[in-house]
């Protein structure tokens, strides 16, 4: 069918093309939560020596747990937007009082945690427990906005584009499914001048189809 295609072919191109990150090389669950909560507004290169000294001084949630808060803030210094610091700390403390230290495994868990929303705990659940959660970060919303040539911005379609990203879930391999749309939103369907001629999903996009891929998304007018 025409998702299988889909999922087959960014499979295929993930093997090859696919990015190779500090994250990728884990299953822990407290690794890749840091990972996704520094990747939230921070660029994949200015966070990869930020996570690799953020494990080497708290390497586990225990020790992150009782690290005093100006340790916590101290070792974010440089990436901004401390919410998400404080919230690590706190996620931290609550997960060793209320999961006897362990990462939670569930989605409802995981979205009790202060700073986690359904897109980092997809992100989370997927690469963590290799779990069939979708996710919808902003380059997400490029890719399947593209590929459905989306007539809206992606805020008035939010509800469309979560079941997109469900539907379109491989459920044999979430793990790699989930990491290689953030690729293919990160590496070739880039904002301004996509890569299309490299594009897995080429012959489906919809966008290409049109020659739309430079209009699309629609802009949040504002
Ligand atoms: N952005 C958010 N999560 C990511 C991940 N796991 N890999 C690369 N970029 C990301």
């Amino acid at each position: 069918s025409s998702l299988d295609f889909l999922r087959c072919s960014l499979l295929d191109w993930y093997t090859i093309s696919g990015r190779d990150l500090p994250w990728r090389h884990t299953r822990d669950p407290y690794a890749i939560w840091i990972s996704e909560i520094m990747l939230q507004q921070t660029q994949v290169k200015t966070v990869i020596p930020y996570y690799d000294r953020w494990l080497r001084q708290f390497p586990t949630i225990e020790a992150l747990a009782a690290a005093d808060q100006q340790q916590v803030l101290k070792a974010w210094q440089g990436l901004g937007y401390y919410a998400r610091a404080r919230h690590l700390h706190q996620a931290a403390q609550l997960i060793v009082q209320t999961h006897g230290g362990q990462f939670p495994d569930t989605l409802e868990a995981v979205l009790k945690l202060p700073g986690i929303g359904r897109t980092t705990a997809g992100g989370i659940l997927s690469a963590a427990y290799n779990q069939p959660v979708p996710i919808l970060d902003g380059n997400v919303k490029r890719v399947l906005s593209r590929v459905m040539a989306l007539p809206v911005p992606p805020s008035k379609a939010m509800k469309h584009l979560w079941q997109a990203s469900s539907e379109l879930l491989d459920r044999q391999h979430p793990r790699d499914f989930n990491q290689a749309l953030m690729d293919l939103g990160a590496t070739l369907c880039t904002p301004s001048n996509p890569a299309c001629l490299l594009c897995p999903w080429r012959t489906a996009c919809r966008a290409f189809d049109l020659n739309m891929q430079n209009d699309l998304p629609v802009s949040e007018r504002r």
